[in-house]
């Protein structure tokens, strides 16, 4: 594979050999590069090495300075303030790196894959059986397509895990109506998402009602928690049909988000009930866990709740029955044990945040999780209304995920009618989907993950400022360059001297890959959201001041169209790894 050593990766390295040089105590110190307003980028480490050494740091900059060889890749270094270095790269060097990253046809513009990648499982996307998918369920699934995207490019291994609420006393009720009421939920092969969650939605209803006003019902409802938990075949079977039927609806609401789910990362907490008395078993000899009342416990000495008493982490009930944290740390033990997993990553409600921070010392304290493998919660926060209250109907209810996202697309298809004219509504419709989705998308993830945000569809949709829109505007308008460009194809042409705009922008586009690669590793989308913007920003500014197909000289109108094209592969390639289309036309 075609990979390339980033413009600042070089910079880097050669001002780390002129520190050395200069000190050769100083081996191994960080330059502290970063890119500049005033120069191309800047060096903040002298100063601290210039403390260490008592040295006077402007003089020590000098003599730095004097080791470093300016040529292609350095066009200019100098000393400013109190001992920082400005430098400026060659313009050949900037078009040599970006012809390489245009010359790699594997779709990774150059970017080198991490040396020694690990496995995260990542827990994602994890709706509820037998319940409809609200707006609560959309950060979790779009953060974390997104995470896994991104840490995917980096070489991470990552295998997804849709941790399912597919058990539980709740399923008693249900199964315990089915079975008195056979075929009301209709094969799940013969449904549609929507019939599905109709019928769902039904049978919810009409058992719930009589498990309120039916004592007897109520009571064989309980006996068939039993039967569930005891492995009853029949029970089972019945209970295969709710999982079945909710799975149609799953996948309906999925397609409509764009995001593939694949059938065997389903795995439930259901799936972890047979390891349950085990893992009870191994931390209860361990010490880990200790009976109270009957039941096993793990106490925290910093976890206190009201009256300051601890709260301890349930593993089972007093009843011998076994809940969500037993569920969880079951998983746990699969996921390192079984899976590999080095990282253990969670996108889940930061309201559930305590529930992970109990489970994840538990788990600590059992060996299950140690400095090799490392469990985080990417606890995010809450969809607001415009009232910056959680997003509520108009009649007070959760927001129900499809018709959010149904409307993203009816708002999105008005933007796409508007502007071009000329489209068939086939087209239209199929282009609303990817601006009305991307859009839905591109607003969760530009938001620090862990901060509430309001949504807001106006705004989503609009064509200025920080939207998905903006950038899908970008991408097509640079696609339409390339293709009135015909004959003439984008080439590079590193003899070319560049304008400060192509500069900006050329700089902006060697720094893709550790724009990932930072984002992956904090977790933090909206790095990468914030480079692409930026990203688009620069392009515009660039196309009003460069003219492309007018450019003086045949080979700066080829050169233009290779910078056009290479930010337009790589507009594409950072929102795919979010999730997001870039239609070729809009
Ligand atoms: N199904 C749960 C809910 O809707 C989320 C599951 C999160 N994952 C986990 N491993 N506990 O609240």
């Amino acid at each position: 594979m075609a990979s390339v050593t980033s413009l600042s990766d070089s910079v880097q390295q050669q001002l780390a050999s002129a520190l050395t040089a200069t000190r050769p105590e100083a081996a191994g110190a960080d330059p502290l590069l970063r890119r500049s307003d005033r120069a191309d980028y800047q060096a903040n480490g002298i100063l601290a090495l210039a403390k260490k050494a008592k040295a006077n740091p402007r003089e020590l900059a000098a003599e730095v300075v004097a080791h470093i060889t300016t040529g292609d890749l350095f066009k200019e270094v100098e000393v400013s303030g109190p001992g920082f270095l400005n430098i400026t790269v060659g313009d050949r060097a900037i078009t040599e790196n970006l012809a390489a990253r245009y010359a790699d046809d594997t779709g990774r513009l150059g970017v080198p894959q991490a040396q020694h990648p690990g496995t995260t499982v990542i827990d994602y996307a994890q709706p509820n059986v037998a319940k409809e998918m609200h707006v609560g369920h959309l950060r979790s699934a779009v953060i974390g397509d997104a995470l896994r995207g991104m840490l995917d490019f980096t070489g991470e291994k990552t295998i997804g895990r849709h941790h399912i609420g597919d058990w539980g006393t709740q399923f008693g009720m249900l199964i315990q109506y089915l079975f008195e009421h056979p075929g009301e939920l209709a094969p799940a092969e013969e449904v549609d998402g929507e019939q599905a969650m109709s019928n769902l939605n039904r049978v919810y209803k009409a058992s719930r009602a009589l498990f309120d006003s039916d004592e007897e019902f109520k009571e064989r409802a309980r006996r068939r928690v039993v039967a569930l938990q005891s492995g009853d075949k029949e029970t089972l079977e019945l209970w295969q049909q709710f999982v079945d039927e909710s799975k149609v609806y799953f996948y309906s609401v999925f397609e409509k988000l764009d995001m593939e789910i694949r059938d065997e990362e389903i795995v439930g907490e259901s799936a972890y009930n047979d390891g349950m008395p085990e893992t009870a078993r191994l931390l209860e000899e361990m010490g880990v866990a200790v009976r109270s009342e009957g039941a096993l416990v793990v106490f925290f000495d910093e976890i206190r709740g009201k009256d300051d008493q601890p709260v301890p982490l349930i593993v089972q009930k007093a009843d011998g029955g076994f809940g969500y944290a037993a569920s969880d740390l079951t998983a746990i033990r699969n996921r390192v044990s079984d899976l590999h997993a080095t990282t253990l990553l969670y996108v889940v409600d930061v309201r559930q945040s305590l529930h992970f921070k109990m489970v994840f010392e538990t788990a600590r304290r059992a060996g299950w999780l140690n400095d090799d493998v490392t469990a985080h919660n990417m606890g995010y926060g809450t969809v607001l209304g415009a009232d910056g209250k959680p997003f509520k109907t108009r009649e007070g209810e959760t927001v129900r995920l499809e018709d959010l996202l149904d409307e993203a697309v009816q708002r999105a298809a008005e933007v796409v009618r508007e502007k071009a004219r000329d489209l068939t509504e086939e087209e239209i419709q199929e282009r609303a989907a990817q601006v009305g989705i991307g859009a839905v998308k591109y607003a969760d993830l530009s938001t620090s993950p862990n901060r509430d945000y309001k949504f807001d569809l106006d705004q989503m949709v609009s064509l200025n400022g920080d939207t998905s829109v903006y950038l899908q505007y970008a991408y097509a308008r640079i696609r339409s360059i390339l293709r009135k460009a015909g004959e003439v194809r984008p080439a590079a042409h590193p003899e070319l001297d560049l304008h400060e705009a192509e500069r900006a922008l050329g700089l902006h586009l060697d720094a893709f890959g550790d724009t990932v690669f930072d984002a992956a590793a904090e977790y933090a989308p909206h790095k990468l959201t914030a480079y692409l913007y930026q990203l688009a920003s620069l392009y515009t500014s660039f196309y009003d001041k460069c003219p492309v197909l007018k450019a003086d000289t045949p080979q700066q109108v080829e050169n233009r169209l290779f910078l056009c094209d290479l930010t337009a592969r790589t507009l594409h390639r950072g929102m795919a790894l979010l999730g997001i289309r870039t239609p070729e036309r809009l």
